[in-house]
């Protein structure tokens, strides 16, 4: 509905329709019956309606990217800033809000965030990566586990160039939970390969109940130690405490929605 007419703006001429698909513009076709009615009707200035018009393609193009990234981050929870509450965090707020400001992620810095379960290291890393993903930039998340998994699948066909080169395209890689589990060579090989290709170019941020300092403990010692030294170099350490919010939300009963 044209807010200035009351009435549904005409739809474009055919010829028009098919030159702007022609033109692949689906955001502007989508756009134009609404924004040529109200142009009219408040004669606008021809350089203002062009304006506008490019302007709906772009928005719309950068928010299919957007979408399309944040689907192919892979992304856990959904958990981002908005459900997250600064002052139950024992991250210091300035830290917080350096990290959110993403500038080290312009110097391909790391991040490793490092205390006991449940202090919302996870959360705090799914929502600065889609701090990355709305600032236009791409994000690969996996847990040690999957990460393991894709680089052993890689190495099974020859292709673990093409798969560290595909993973390190985005600006941010995270594993997260790393030393839940013991873990193998595989595991250990697949982290240093990571670590090792991101080194001084992406960053690479971990969250672990171990500080990574320990990880020789849960890894082939010789791997972890490679991997760790070069992680650590240029890398923000910030450690959590305190209780779980899992067992306090779970003892206030706030962790369930009534079944009633
Ligand atoms: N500061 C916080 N604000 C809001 N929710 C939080 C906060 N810290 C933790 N949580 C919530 O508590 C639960 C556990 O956090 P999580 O990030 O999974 O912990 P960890 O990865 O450290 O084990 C999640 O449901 C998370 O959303
Ligand atoms: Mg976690």
């Amino acid at each position: 509905m044209n807010p200035t007419t009351m009435h549904p703006a005409p739809p474009l001429p055919e010829d028009l329709t098919g030159l702007l698909r022609r033109m692949r513009l689906p955001y502007l076709r989508a756009a134009a019956p609404e924004v040529l009615a109200t142009a009219k009707a408040q004669r606008w200035d021809p350089t203002e309606v062009l304006r506008v018009l490019l302007s709906e393609e772009i928005r719309g193009r950068d928010e299919a990217t957007k979408a399309m990234r944040r689907k192919a981050a892979g992304l856990p929870a959904g958990k981002t800033f908005n459900s997250w509450r600064e002052h139950d965090s024992s991250i210091p707020a300035p830290t917080q809000s350096a990290l959110a400001g993403l500038e080290w992620i312009s110097r391909a810095e790391n991040l490793a965030i490092t205390g006991p379960s449940g202090t919302g290291k996870t959360h705090f890393v799914e929502a600065l990566a889609h701090n990355v993903i709305d600032a236009g930039m791409r994000v690969s998340w996996f847990t040690l586990e999957s990460l393991t998994a894709a680089i052993t699948r890689a190495g099974a066909d020859n292709s673990v160039n093409k798969v560290i080169a595909r993973i390190t395209r985005a600006e941010l890689i995270v594993v997260d939970d790393i030393g839940m589990l013991p873990s193998g060579q595989a595991a250990a090989e697949a982290f240093y390969r990571l670590v090792d290709a991101t080194y001084e170019r992406r960053s690479l941020a971990v969250t672990s109940n171990l500080h990574p300092a320990g990880f020789d403990t849960i890894m082939p010692k010789t791997l972890a130690t490679a991997a760790v030294d070069r992680l650590l170099h240029h890398a923000h350490v910030i450690v959590t405490e305190g209780t779980s919010l899992r067992l306090t939300e779970a003892t206030a009963g706030r962790g369930v929605i009534p079944l009633h």
